[in-house]
């Protein structure tokens, strides 16, 4: 068996033409959607993920402002700034880029942004969200992967989902969201012994754990769905994910690739919860002539 690889880049076309659509029937009310990015510190990763995010914007039609703050702005600076953009009707998402540096309590701040903003998912309110499963906002990356499961029409209920990784913005919300879905989900991390054990169940896999070439085609199940959330640099510059792709696709029925799979998806759920968030506003508002400011 050889696996279909999902093109991440394709889909993610595809859902940002809607997100652009929608964008365009705000206009005709008088609103465009607007996100917020607040960044602390020089971390390049989080320059170069910021600057994505804003070029992101402006191509489906999102106003986007960047308030980046000096490595040693203290917290208290921060939250003024997020009390105004709670306040400010023109922002409809609010995104704190991590990480902080370390004097900065990072619940904290994220527990001051409006969750009626919180576009990234990570306010304690939306996480809950995602146990009850009404989440308003869910978390991007995982929201990417269950988008490109739709699109590819893989069944979820009823099948063995395993996620490596327990992290708060992947592992852990993907998980309460399969099983919202109705799938057997099961998480192993870091500390999960004899992970093979587990892992050759699922029908579907995800990886998201940062460990290059973690998963190996003896430990996957024939057929099974391997989404690869990994994003590992390797010295020579390179991107791969924490599947062993060539091996891995000779065995899967579906898998994404890295770079160009879950990657492209991240950015463009976080556009689609700004669109998301200005039109919950705007039917809040009630209907606004396209004349009125
Ligand atoms: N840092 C790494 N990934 C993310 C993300 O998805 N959102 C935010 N805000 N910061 C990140």
């Amino acid at each position: 068996m050889v696996a279909k690889v999902i093109d991440g880049n394709a889909v993610a076309r595809l859902v940002r033409t809607e997100c652009r659509q929608r964008a365009e029937t705000l206009k005709a009310r008088n609103i465009q959607p607007g996100l917020a990015v607040i960044m602390v510190g020089n971390n390049p990763a989080s320059g170069v993920y910021v600057r994505n995010k804003v070029k992101a914007c402006e191509e489906v039609g999102l106003r986007s402002e960047l308030h980046h703050f000096h490595e040693n702005t203290g917290q208290a600076q921060v939250l003024d700034v997020i009390d105004g953009l709670n306040r400010n009707p023109a922002i409809h998402g609010i995104l704190i880029q991590l990480p902080l540096p370390p004097h900065i309590q990072v619940r904290t701040v994220l527990e001051a942004i409006s969750r009626d903003k919180d576009v990234d998912g990570f306010h304690l309110y939306n996480v809950g969200g995602l146990v009850v499963g009404d989440t308003v906002f869910p978390p991007c990356t995982p929201y990417g992967v269950q988008r490109l499961l739709e699109h590819e029409r893989i069944p979820i209920e009823g099948r063995n989902v395993v996620v490596v990784g327990a992290s708060n913005i992947v592992g852990k919300p993907m998980a309460l969201m399969l099983m919202q879905k109705n799938a057997t989900v099961c998480i192993c991390h870091a500390k999960t012994r004899d992970l093979a054990q587990f892992t050759i169940l699922a029908d579907i896999l995800v990886a998201a754990a940062g460990v290059p070439g973690l998963i190996k085609h003896e430990v996957v199940k024939t057929g099974a769905v391997v989404i690869d959330v990994g994003i590992n640099r390797l010295p020579g510059g390179g991107l791969v994910g924490d599947v062993d792709f060539d091996q891995v696709r000779q065995k899967a029925s579906y898998i994404t690739p890295v770079p160009g799979g879950v990657g492209p998806m991240t950015v463009t759920m976080l556009l689609c919860n700004t669109v998301g968030s200005a039109e919950r506003f705007a039917g809040r508002e009630g209907p606004r002539p396209a004349s009125s400011t």
